[in-house]
C-alpha cells in the first residue's frame, strides 16, 4: 500500500468525516461471493467458514470485487459469525440455509461456551487483513466489520435463521439477566474482532445489526442499544470511522446514530431526506438503493440512483450504496455502471447543489 504522508483522504473516509469531495463514494455490501463467477473458482465446498479461514483464499475473494469494479471500500471476506465460530461454541454456516446451532443458546449454563477470545483465535484474519492492506491502494480503504450483539445473539438463541425472532426476543423479555450476559459476551467478541481488524490495517469498521428492525425503539433503547454503543465506544480511540447498519431501521435510526457511529446505514424503505431529517444531520448516511434493482435493466435501474442521489441532496456526508447486501441472482454489469454513475452524476460539494458533476 502506498500512503503518501500528504495524500489526499481517500472518498470514503472524506465522507465518513462528513468533508465534502469530488466524488461521492461507492461500495456495496456484499460485494464479493455469490454474485460473482470468479468467486465460484476459488470458494470451495462445504462451509463458507472454511474459505474464510483460509487468509489466501479470503484475501483474493476480497479482492476480486475491487479488481472489476472502481469502487471506494473493499470489506473483508468474512462472517458476523466468525469470532463465535473461533470460540468454539458450535456454530457453523450451512449451504443455502445460513448461521447454524446444532446446540443453540438457552440458559445460564451455555455462557460457559462463549469463552472470550483474542488474537490467537484469530490468526488467519491477522493475515488476511494484512495481505489486503499490502495489496490495496491507498484511495481504496478496507473496511472491517463485526456483527453486532442482537443479530449475534439471534442466530445463536433461534439456532437458526428466523422470521420472527420469537426465541431472541422472549429470552430478552423474559430473562433479561441471561439477556444482558449474552449480549455482553458477544458485545466483546465484535470488540475483539475489530480491534484485531484495526491493528492490522482496516481503516474503517462496520458493526451489523442486520436483524435489529424487528424491535420497538423503547426495546431497541433498553436491550440492545447500551451493548452496541460499549462496541463502538471501544472504537472510538482506534481513530477510523464506525458504520452502524441495519435493515427496516426506520423507526431506529436516531437511536442507532445514538449508539455511537459516525455513519448510519439506511435500507431502500426511507429515502435518505428523510433519515437525515431523523438522526438531526449529526452523522453520515450510507444507502440505499434497492438490492432487488440490481438484475433489473439498466433503464429501470438509473433513474433509481438517480433518486437516491437526488434525495441526498448534494450532502458530502454520503456513502452510496445498497440497502441490504447484493443478491446472488445481481447482474455485475449493473454494479458497475451504478459505480460509474455515482462518480460521473454524484456531487458532494456541501453546498446542497445535485447538478451532475461530469
Ligand atoms: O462481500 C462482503 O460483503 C463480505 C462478506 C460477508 C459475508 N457475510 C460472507 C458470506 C459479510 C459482510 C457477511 C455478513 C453477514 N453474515 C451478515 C450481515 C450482513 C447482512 O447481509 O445482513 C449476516 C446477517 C450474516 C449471516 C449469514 N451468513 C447469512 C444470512 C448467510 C447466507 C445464507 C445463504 O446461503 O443464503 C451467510 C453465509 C455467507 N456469508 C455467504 C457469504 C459469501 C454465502 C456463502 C456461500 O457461498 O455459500
Amino acid at each position: 500500500m502506498s500512503t503518501p504522508l500528504e495524500s489526499p483522504l481517500p472518498p470514503l473516509l472524506r465522507a465518513a468525516a462528513g468533508l465534502p469531495g469530488d466524488r461521492v463514494p461507492v461500495w456495496f455490501m456484499r460485494q464479493a461471493g455469490r454474485s460473482l463467477p470468479e468467486y465460484f473458482e476459488v470458494r470451495g465446498e462445504g462451509s463458507i467458514l472454511q474459505a474464510i479461514s483460509d487468509a489466501e483464499r479470503a484475501t483474493e475473494i476480497t479482492m476480486q470485487p475491487v479488481r472489476r469494479y472502481d469502487i471506494d471500500a473493499a470489506i473483508l471476506f468474512s462472517d458476523i459469525v466468525t469470532p463465535v465460530w473461533v470460540s468454539g461454541f458450535g456454530i457453523d454456516i450451512t449451504p443455502g440455509v445460513g448461521p447454524t446451532c446444532d446446540r443453540p443458546f438457552t440458559s445460564a449454563a451455555d455462557l460457559e461456551r462463549l469463552r472470550p477470545i483474542d488474537d490467537d483465535d484469530l490468526g488467519f484474519q491477522t493475515d488476511t487483513v494484512r495481505a489486503l492492506v499490502d495489496q490495496l491502494p491507498h484511495e481504496v480503504p478496507l473496511i472491517g466489520f463485526a456483527g453486532a450483539p442482537y443479530t449475534l445473539a439471534a442466530y445463536l438463541v433461534e439456532g437458526r435463521p428466523s422470521k420472527d425472532y420469537a426465541k431472541v426476543k422472549a429470552m430478552m423479555f423474559a430473562e433479561p439477566e441471561l439477556w444482558h450476559a449474552l449480549a455482553d459476551r458477544l458485545a466483546d467478541y465484535a470488540i475483539a474482532t475489530l480491534r484485531n481488524q484495526v491493528a492490522n490495517g482496516a481503516r474503517a469498521v462496520q458493526l451489523f445489526d442486520s436483524w435489529v428492525g424487528g424491535l420497538r425503539p423503547e426495546h431497541y433503547r433498553e436491550f440492545v442499544q447500551p451493548h452496541s454503543a460499549k462496541v463502538l465506544a471501544a472504537m472510538a480511540e482506534l481513530d477510523v470511522p464506525r458504520f452502524h447498519f441495519g435493515i427496516n431501521t426506520g423507526e431506529l435510526l436516531a437511536d442507532m446514530a445514538d449508539a455511537g457511529a459516525e455513519v448510519v446505514g439506511v435500507d431502500w424503505r426511507t429515502p435518505l431526506s428523510v433519515a437525515r431529517e431523523r438522526t438531526g444531520g449529526r452523522v453520515g448516511l450510507q444507502g440505499n438503493l434497492d438490492p432487488a434493482l440490481l438484475s433489473a435493466p439498466w433503464e429501470v435501474v438509473e433513474p433509481e440512483v438517480r433518486r437516491v442521489l437526488d434525495d441526498n441532496g448534494g450532502h458530502p456526508g454520503h456513502v452510496f450504496n445498497l440497502g441490504h447486501g447484493v443478491t446472488p441472482s445481481a447482474n455485475p454489469e449493473t454494479i458497475a455502471r451504478i459505480a460509474e454513475y455515482v462518480h460521473t452524476h454524484g456531487t458532494a460539494m456541501g453546498d446542497g447543489s445535485t447538478g451532475a458533476a461530469g
